[in-house]
């Protein structure tokens, strides 16, 4: 009895122990990748590691991947066992706890990392050459840091790279043309930083569907052409200027634009209100001086939203947007145009039907309209839709009325100067 015992017990024990070197063979992380580990840790100043963060309980007296999700190594990776008997770093997304230091002291030699995310840190100094090293990276996530200098030519290298988010950081320098070497590039965000320098021609980024390079001061020409796979196009509150470029048009997948702010000039161009799929288009803030009317009709057009408020257009109001079918939000607010208001917008303001939607916001102020108030906008109720007709050259446009609203109405000098044919 006791021996029989004793011969099961050592058997069990025998099994346990095998089991667990198998275990243990199976989750050990690479070497290679313990140096990365240990030198990010390293590299972060230790006032920033607060209690309780990932970081604060990386403990390298153990095996990180084999000890992930314990107290030791609470969070921050992940990892897969990827080559017979390793575990190797596929993941490195650390929380948002305030970390603070450089990325410098890293030698980014993950050869198996997919995403590195660092995101909504206090991260400082410049994106290292050594990211290059990171040939399997398919997400780059450094949003909101304090990462400055420029950015390094050798981004173009990250050949799976499928996002490269590097918005609302101190960035700085061009935007280097290596990045069209991206090809599985999908998501480019650089908005809120200090980038300057011409934007770079994309064209061979054919799976990019979103761009947004706001609240920078890129400055010349826009790009001559984007990739026929863009969807977003947001260049908001830089330096542009000269035209948009015809070849706009021919994006077939655009649904927004939005360039308001910077010195954009010239024709808004008609294929824009004619487009198979442009939803949103912001223009605002800019020196456009006309708008080109489209030949074709625009009863197909899906545009929402047109704001080219804030520019230099002059002539009549573009009739044709009062038959755009789902335009529901039209700003042409401080520009310089002038005649009379279209029956078809007053129309379009109160519950219109057959298929066309209503205007719920019209901002006409700031211009040299004139002429009689039309007889649809007396009928509105306040509270229905927004409309602001101020500060233009209409009569009998009292502020009383909530439609008059945004400004007492120019002065009939003003006007006349302007335009001696008014009334
Ligand atoms: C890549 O990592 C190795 C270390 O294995 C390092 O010597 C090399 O400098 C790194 N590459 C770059 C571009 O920094
Ligand atoms: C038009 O100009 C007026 C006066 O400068 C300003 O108050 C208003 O906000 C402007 N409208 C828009 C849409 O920017």
């Amino acid at each position: 009895m006791g021996d029989l015992f004793f011969s099961l017990s050592s058997t069990l024990i025998l099994l346990l122990t095998a089991t667990e070197l198998f275990l243990h063979a199976r989750s050990t992380t690479h070497w290679e990748d313990i140096q990365v580990l240990k030198q990010l840790k390293n590299g972060i100043d230790t006032n920033s590691v607060s209690p309780g963060s990932c970081l604060s309980s990386w403990d390298f007296t153990v095996d990180p991947c084999d000890n992930l999700f314990s107290e030791k190594f609470t969070c921050g990776f992940r990892c897969d066992v990827v080559t017979s008997n390793f575990n190797r770093v596929t993941e490195l997304t650390l929380d948002q706890a305030g970390y603070s230091g450089s990325l410098a002291s890293v030698s980014w030699d993950l050869p198996y990392l997919q995403i590195l995310d660092i995101s909504d840190n206090l991260f400082t100094g410049s994106i290292p050459d050594s990211f290059s090293n990171l040939t399997r990276l398919q997400r780059l996530g450094l949003s909101r840091n304090s990462l400055s200098g420029s950015l390094p030519t050798s981004l173009g290298s990250l050949s799976s790279l499928e996002e490269l988010n590097l918005d609302n950081n101190n960035l700085q320098g061009t935007i280097p043309l290596s990045l069209n070497g991206l090809q599985n590039l999908k998501r480019l965000e650089f908005q809120s930083n200090k980038l300057t320098g011409v934007f770079p021609e994309l064209s061979q980024l054919s799976n990019l569907y979103l761009i947004d390079a706001s609240d920078n001061a890129i400055s010349g020409e826009l790009p001559a052409t984007f990739p026929a796979s863009i969807f977003e196009i947001s260049m908001r509150n830089n330096q542009l200027e000269g035209n948009i470029p015809a070849s706009v048009t021919n994006l077939m997948y655009l649904q927004v634009m939005d360039l308001s702010y910077n010195r954009l000039s010239g024709s808004v161009p008609s294929g824009l209100f004619t487009h198979p799929s442009l939803e949103q288009l912001t223009l605002s803030n800019n020196q456009f001086g006309s708008i080109e009317a489209p030949a074709n009709s625009v009863l197909q057009s899906p545009l929402i939203s047109v704001d080219l408020s804030n520019n230099q257009i002059r002539g009549n109001l573009p009739w044709f947007m009062g038959f755009m079918p789902k335009l529901s939000a039209l700003s042409l607010e401080n520009n310089t145009f002038s005649g009379m208001i279209p029956m078809q917008y007053a129309f379009k303001t109160l519950v219109p039907g057959q298929g066309l939607s209503q205007f719920e916001r019209l901002f006409l102020g700031g211009n040299y309209l004139f002429g009689p108030i039309p007889g649809p906008l007396m009928e509105l109720k306040p509270g229905t839709v927004t409309v602001r007709l101020g500060d233009n050259c209409l009569y009998r446009c009292p502020l009383r009325f909530f439609f008059c609203e945004g400004g007492v109405q120019k002065s009939s000098m003003e006007c006349r100067s302007f335009d001696p044919t008014i009334p």
